[in-house]
């Protein structure tokens, strides 16, 4: 069993709901999973304690990528997360006419990966909520379970 948190930030709950039916499936799976809202958390040590972190952000851009209002500052400050080793994968809710479509994954990807995480999967993105694309979540969640 691992100890898995799912970090996200979301304006329209499109992301959110994303987090809670990965919370559900991941569960599901026998771990023990912690769902906090970024709005509500703060970057220092966050990590401490868990074994793999995701992490989900919407995009609010035009042409430079703005990740989501509440998830934005924990990004500026994923040095003090504490992810070296951790196992960490991202998804994301987006809208495809945009020019960063889900623009939050490869961002987290990138960063966490320089920070001495291991990316245990390819990042989920998606338009919609989790229902818009069920069998979308439901693949990336067992990626995830394998990584785990
Ligand atoms: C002004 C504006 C800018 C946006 N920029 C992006 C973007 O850069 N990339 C993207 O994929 N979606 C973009 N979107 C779409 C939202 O991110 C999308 O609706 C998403 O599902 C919202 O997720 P949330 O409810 O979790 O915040 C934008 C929407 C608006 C209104």
């Amino acid at each position: 069993m691992s100890k898995v948190m799912i970090l996200f930030g979301s304006s329209t709950g499109n992301t959110e709901s994303i987090a809670q039916k990965l919370e559900e499936l991941i569960a599901a799976g026998g771990h023990e999973v912690t769902l906090l809202n970024a709005s509500e958390a703060a970057a220092d040590n966050l990590a401490d304690g868990y074994d793999a972190v995701l992490m989900g952000a919407s995009a609010w851009g035009m042409e430079d990528l703005e990740l989501q209002d509440d998830f934005a500052p924990l990004f500026d400050e994923m040095e003090s997360m504490g992810l070296k080793g951790k196992k960490v994968a991202a998804f994301a809710s987006g809208d495809m006419e945009y020019e960063h479509y889900c623009g939050a994954v490869p961002a987290i990807e990138e960063k966490a990966k320089g920070l001495g995480a291991e990316i245990i999967c390819e990042g989920l993105k998606m338009e919609g909520d989790a229902s818009s694309d069920a069998d979308a979540v439901a693949s990336f969640a067992q990626d995830v379970l394998k990584g785990l």
